[in-house]
């Protein structure tokens, strides 16, 4: 099995990695923007595209010292090609195009949201049984697919306005809690209760595999503000009550990802749950799923958020099959999945 370097600048981490087999993780780099973004309270494209071309060539630099490898050693050169920021794509694929180019090695094109689901094998090389349901939840996806295995996989639900992790995002910037959102959530919400307010959970019908958050994001800003005429601040909030905010924030997002994911489950008759993304790192969706009917796998923690590790992963996949791309690859916006 091939010794795959894979580029990852799909948002706002520039990522590189060296994978040997599939799983076998020789060096994982990313070097976050978070601090560049933090005072937007959101990614900024243009900002995260000139950090790209800053951060590429040392990135790259150390996924390959690290590893311990050198670059005629490689069998492959991946990238994460779709779909994400359009100006992040061009850096990377233009980096990986560069390098497959001067090096004489075969260039790999992944779907940065199908390595996602792949980053359940990192390190442990993990076999779920198939067909499974993947869910990837991140700041900019929640969607379900039917994974038939990791190189067939059809979307079956998406968010039909903000992402989830987008929700945790903006709910944070309610709460003065920052950016980004998620972990802060995350770990306040274990200090609250989650049946303090019963913020609303939108399931769309009884069969949609479909998701909203707006509703909820919306019911946690008058909880905080107040309604009109009633206006009050989120001074007006002692810290527990803040704390409860959270929790039952997280409370709803959760219930609501695990109705989906055993709706999906049915309606497909999949044999496990394959869970990626950045707020697969979440601990109260972590301990919801822990008692569920069918095997889950979640990605070991670091694998969570945006790196370079699943897309050498999956890409040992297509190197396998012999699925390459040509030197004309281009960087995609959107899913091409998407509906
Ligand atoms: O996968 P990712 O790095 O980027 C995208 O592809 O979008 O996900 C980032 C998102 C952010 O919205 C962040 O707030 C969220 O994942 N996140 C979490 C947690 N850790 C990261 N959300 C909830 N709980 C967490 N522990
Ligand atoms: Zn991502």
């Amino acid at each position: 099995m091939p010794l795959i370097l894979a580029i990852e600048s799909t948002c706002d981490e520039t990522a590189a990695a060296v994978v040997a087999d599939g799983y076998d993780v020789r060096s994982n780099v990313v070097a976050t923007q978070i601090e560049l973004h933090a005072k937007y309270r959101g990614v900024v494209p243009e900002i995260a595209c000139r950090a790209h071309i800053e951060n590429i060539l040392p990135v790259l630099r150390e996924a390959v010292e690290t590893a311990g490898t050198r670059l005629e050693d490689l069998d492959a050169i991946a990238v994460a090609y779709r779909p994400g920021l359009i100006g992040s794509l061009l850096i990377g694929v233009t980096a990986a195009k560069t390098l497959a180019w001067a090096l004489g090695k075969p260039l790999i094109g992944v779907d940065h949201v199908h390595a996602h689901l792949y980053s359940v094998k990192l390190e442990t090389n993990a076999a779920p049984p198939f067909p499974a349901v993947g869910m990837v939840c991140s700041g900019g996806h929640t969607a379900l697919y039917d994974v038939q295995d990791f190189s067939n996989i059809t979307l079956i639900g998406t968010t039909i306005d903000d992402a989830v992790g987008e929700a945790y995002d903006k709910v944070a910037a309610i709460l003065g809690l920052g950016y980004p959102g998620g972990p802060a959530i995350d770990q306040l919400a274990a200090t609250g209760s989650p049946t303090a307010i019963h913020f609303p959970r939108s399931t769309l019908g009884r069969d949609s595999l479909d998701f909203s958050f707006s509703g909820l994001k919306t019911s946690v800003l008058y909880q905080v503000r107040g309604h009109k005429g009633r206006e009050r601040g989120l001074e007006s909030l002692t810290p527990s009550q803040v704390a409860d905010v959270a929790a039952s924030f997280q409370a709803a997002c959760v219930e609501v990802l695990v109705k989906k994911i055993q709706r999906a489950a049915m309606q497909t008759r999949a044999k496990s749950i394959i869970l990626g993304g950045g707020v697969s790192a979440n601990r109260g969706l972590r301990a919801a799923m822990a008692n569920f009917h069918l095997p889950v796998f979640f990605p070991p923690m670091r694998y969570c958020t945006d790196n370079a590790a699943m897309s050498a992963g999956l890409a040992a996949l297509y190197f396998r099959d012999g699925k390459f791309s040509g030197l004309d690859l281009d960087a995609i916006a959107y899913s091409l999945f998407a509906r």
